[in-house]
């Protein structure tokens, strides 16, 4: 039987989504004590949990031979994206504080975090709703379900901001069964990267790093990261990828001047904003995919254009980007065929 809860006060919920903006700097996280939460997971969750993050950083193929391209093969961690690293983040902060595993997880996301919630869930023991537009892919469909957690349809139409409002609804309507992650707004996202992805980034390099490229979906990555970075190396440049167009193809990346605006999202996180079609975001996926052998997915597509881009206005210097996940989940889409 599992122990009565008290409803999650709103202003814990929404609250902080309001205070945050721009400022998750200030936030405190809930997991202060990660040993303490890690060292009371089943001894299969723990285990899982220690192979999130420590990816390789790949050679890329550059079109200037004087600046080398690596990227980030988030695909890696055990969920199979980047996405583990903030789900387990939040999971963390949720477990310490006792809103989890009492109450249900819920969030929206369309597949990446969903499916890393999902994995820690069915791994520590908790249940995992998830609002998720219904066009998400098949394949993220059926992973999700293959875990355990329940699915909450949302309008196609209104794509990853339809599945936020409704995930808003849920958490309003019955704030004693679910316990709203929000990743748009929770602090413990850009955190994350800050203390894992960047500090990795930073070693495998030797500090050589010049310039970070990240896609922007909740921008969890790229602020968290550039945070780091920029403490690290005060004049790296910071480079955010959006789709451009606000109707894309481009899973996991907003088109931010026409979306909810994340609360963590701070514009000053990047020194430039590029945007990447979605037909050259598939195009760079087919060419790591068929020149480097590397089968990822089509944000991972978008960043690398982006640093083709990049490298080919510069003279010296190491570009370093995340790819975010892996093509297999993306195998029911056709542009993959195309020459
Ligand atoms: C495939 C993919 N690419 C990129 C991103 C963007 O990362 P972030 O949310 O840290 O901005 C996501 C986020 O969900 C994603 O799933």
């Amino acid at each position: 039987m599992k122990a009565p809860v008290r409803p999650v006060p709103a202003e814990e919920m929404h609250g902080k989504r309001a205070a945050l903006a721009g400022s998750w700097e200030q936030q405190e996280t809930e997991a202060e004590r990660p040993g303490e939460v890690r060292a009371r997971l089943p001894s299969h969750a723990r285990a899982l949990v220690a192979h999130i993050g420590n990816t390789p950083l790949l050679p890329l193929p550059s079109p200037n031979p004087a600046v080398r391209i690596l990227g980030k093969a988030e695909w890696f961690n055990p969920g199979g994206s980047v996405k583990d690293r903030p789900a387990w983040w939040i999971v963390r902060g949720a477990l310490s504080s006792g809103y989890l595993p009492q109450r249900e997880l819920l969030d929206a996301s369309s597949g990446n975090t969903a499916i890393a919630y999902a994995m820690l869930g069915a791994a520590i023991g908790f249940s995992v709703t998830l609002c998720v537009p219904a066009n998400a892919n098949p394949e993220r469909k059926k992973t999700l379900k293959a875990y355990g957690a329940t699915l909450v349809e949302t309008d196609a139409l209104e794509g990853s901001d339809g599945a936020i409002l409704r995930a808003r609804e849920l958490a309003e309507e019955d704030p004693v069964r679910f316990w709203y992650a929000d990743q748009y707004a929770n602090a413990a996202n850009p955190r994350a990267h800050e203390a894992t992805t960047a500090a990795e980034i930073w070693d495998q390099t030797g500090g050589e790093v010049t310039h970070f490229v990240a896609g922007l979906g909740t921008t969890g990555t790229l602020v968290g990261a550039s945070r780091r970075l920029r403490r690290l190396r005060p004049n790296i440049r910071i480079v955010g990828v959006e789709p451009a167009r606000a109707l894309h193809g481009i899973e996991g990346l907003k088109h931010l001047d026409t979306a909810l605006r994340p609360a963590i999202w701070n514009e000053s996180a990047v020194d430039r904003r590029e945007q990447v079609r979605t037909e050259d975001a598939q195009a760079a996926a087919r060419r790591l995919a068929r020149d480097a052998g590397l089968l990822v997915g089509v944000s991972s597509g978008a960043v690398y254009a982006a640093c083709r881009r990049l490298v080919r206005e510069m003279d010296s210097g190491m570009v370093v980007t995340v790819l975010p996940d892996g093509g297999s989940r993306y195998l029911s889409e056709g542009w993959w065929a195309e020459s």
